[in-house]
């Protein structure tokens, strides 16, 4: 163990200072996929591993997005995803496909989805699978039909296995009587991502994501044979001012446990989700509430924001989700995609860009105010070499190296307590005034790792020896002027990386946690050029893609810190190497 003092940490502090929010110059942060025709078809004759991820899913080489229909086949994981077969900027877009036996370890198939008919020629996009009666899988996918109106006119279509008795599910059939479902409204190309179905009343719902001016809606489309669609003459939720509404998954959770129901559930004490992923803002948010299967609506609870300000499964870089119920394990099972944040010409030059986040189980807090996510209990299984620590006390400007533990590649989890509340920050009046939906980032990127009462304390990620680089994953607590605490969990890129050109957010959110016990908890997975944290054991996740220069490999290191006046003690930490999965796509 090795422990810095106070000066390593105020030059660290010093030559850290960058910009704050620094958007790439290609702008990565944009609304909707931006054809690249001059890029879209590039390929690397060899691929830049340096910032690949070990374990963490992704293909050989070229772009990935949205995953698709992931499902549960004869003794297979499936996942699709959007990819691009010719290059590694979004375009040429198809539905690629992985069979896992534990969604941690992946074989690659052939496309399953491609352009080739006259109602997909210009792209197969987003979509789900649902399971039919008698263990079949359908897919209902969307089909771009003419490129104008940019971004392409939308139907959605459906594909059915060609041989229901291969457990791989290797060829897909797009019948002829496809599209299924045709837009009516004027806004044909903003009409995507048909969602999972559920059954109920003697008939298939289904939705269909869109907008009419600023109006996020969401269309319900009923069916008896799951080939001929009714469009409900109402949505089954809309919300003006929100956008067009991407990927929506609506689905239900148990308030008895942390065990996952069929997507028809109605029975036995169920709650519903409803997500969906905003165009507008790249992030996506969700509501808890209650579907009435008469009325066929959705009614978000009093209290769950319904809009930007709302819950999100995770406040970094993590869009395009989507769940599916895993009937083995009788679990709720959450995938998302987290883009690249460097620029499109440096994702060019190694050749690949996009990865699938680790899997989470999902499922609703007992408050009934929102949902916790952890990372499916198989990655475990990827833990090696045990470090552990107990009982340590960290004061003010500590910095202590966690050593034996292969930083780059690390599953890493920390439990801090304190004994007191009364060095809190004060939480500025004035930050009142900011945009409600960016709160907790804005307040980051204000304060950083900055010297404060009770935190800032965490750990420092994929970090250089000298700290010119790391990313740093911490709690903030603060106290509002009516005696209440706020905290604040921070995953924040902006000293991440020495190269200048990197989208380096200072990613937040607040944790709804009672301090009666004066306890916070973190997990963090640190995989070369990804940080995916837990707090309070998934009440707030934060995902970031970082690019350091001198942290990379061997160079990494993994550090515990407290820049606050109260001393915080590691009750316990346990850090792993991370081994690579055997079979990785
Ligand atoms: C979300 C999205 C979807 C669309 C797909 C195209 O990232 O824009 O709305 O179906 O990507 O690849």
């Amino acid at each position: 163990m090795m422990v810095f003092t106070k000066p390593f940490w105020i030059i660290a502090l010093l030559v850290c200072l960058f910009p704050l929010l620094n958007i790439n110059n290609n702008g990565e942060v944009m609304a909707f996929h931006k054809v690249q025709m001059k890029y879209q078809s590039l390929t690397t004759a060899k691929v830049n591993e340096v910032y690949r991820t070990g374990y963490h899913f992704q293909p050989k080489q070229n772009w990935i997005n949205d995953p698709n229909a992931p499902m549960y086949y004869k003794g297979y994981y499936h996942l699709f995803y959007q990819y691009n077969p010719k290059g590694a900027v979004w375009g040429n877009i198809v539905w690629a496909h992985s069979v896992s036996k534990d969604m941690i370890n992946w074989i690659p198939l052939e496309p399953a989805v491609v352009p080739s008919k006259p109602f997909d020629k210009y792209g197969c996009w987003s979509g789900s699978a649902t399971i039919l009666p008698g263990n079949k899988p359908v897919i209902l996918y969307t089909g771009i039909v003419d490129l104008k109106p940019a971004p392409g006119y939308q139907v959605q279509n459906y594909a059915i296995p060609a041989n229901y008795s291969d457990p791989l599910l290797r060829e897909w059939i797009k019948p002829d009587d496809n599209p299924i479902v045709k837009p009516t409204s004027e806004n044909v190309s903003s009409f995507r991502d048909p969602t999972t179905a559920w059954f109920n009343n003697g008939r298939w719902k289904m939705i269909v994501g869109s907008k009419n001016n600023h109006r996020g809606i969401a269309y319900l489309y009923r069916s008896r044979d799951f080939i001929k669609w009714t469009k409900a003459k109402h949505t089954l939720h809309d919300k003006p001012g929100t956008g067009m509404w991407e990927c929506p998954d609506f689905y239900p959770v148990s308030t008895r446990g942390m065990y996952g129901v069929e997507t028809s559930a109605l029975e036995g004490g169920i709650k519903h989700v409803f997500k969906v992923s905003l165009d507008m803002t790249r992030f996506e948010y969700y509501t808890i509430g209650t579907y009435n299967p008469i009325k066929d609506k959705y009614y978000p609870d009093k209290n769950s924001v319904d809009g930007w300000a709302g819950l999100r499964y995770d406040y970094g870089n993590f869009y395009a989700s989507k769940t599916f119920f895993d009937p083995i394990q009788n679990r709720r099972i959450l995938w998302g995609w987290a883009n690249e944040s460097s620029t499109s010409l440096e994702d060019i030059t190694k050749g690949w860009a996009g990865i699938q986040l680790i899997p989470r189980v999902v499922w609703l807090d007992p408050s009934g105010k929102q949902l916790l996510q952890w990372p499916i209990h198989e990655l475990t299984r990827l833990r090696s070499d045990n470090v552990h620590l107990k009982s340590l006390q960290l004061n003010q400007g500590d910095v202590v190296q966690i050593e034996r533990v292969t930083a780059a590649q690390a599953d890493v989890e920390v439990t801090f307590t304190f004994s007191s509340l009364d060095k809190a920050e004060t939480f500025d009046p004035e930050w009142n005034k900011l945009p409600l939906e960016n709160l907790a980032m804005q307040i980051c990127a204000i304060k950083g790792t900055r010297r404060g009462g009770l935190g800032p304390f965490g750990i420092l990620t994929l970090a250089s020896m000298k700290l010119e680089e790391f990313t740093p994953v911490f709690f903030r607590v603060f106290k509002t002027l009516d005696n209440k605490h706020k905290v604040l969990m921070c995953s924040d890129a902006s000293t991440s990386s020495l190269n200048q050109n990197e989208y380096k957010p200072s990613f937040a959110g607040f944790v709804d946690v009672d301090l009666a016990e004066k306890k916070l908890s973190l997990r963090s997975l640190i995989d070369h050029s990804v940080v995916e944290s837990f707090g309070e054991g998934g009440k707030t996740v934060i995902t970031s893609r970082v690019y350091p220069t001198l942290a990379v490999g061997e160079g990494a290191r993994l550090f515990l810190f407290n820049n606050g006046t109260e001393a915080v003690t590691v009750e316990r930490l346990n850090a792993w190497s991370m081994k690579k999965p055997l079979f990785m796509n």
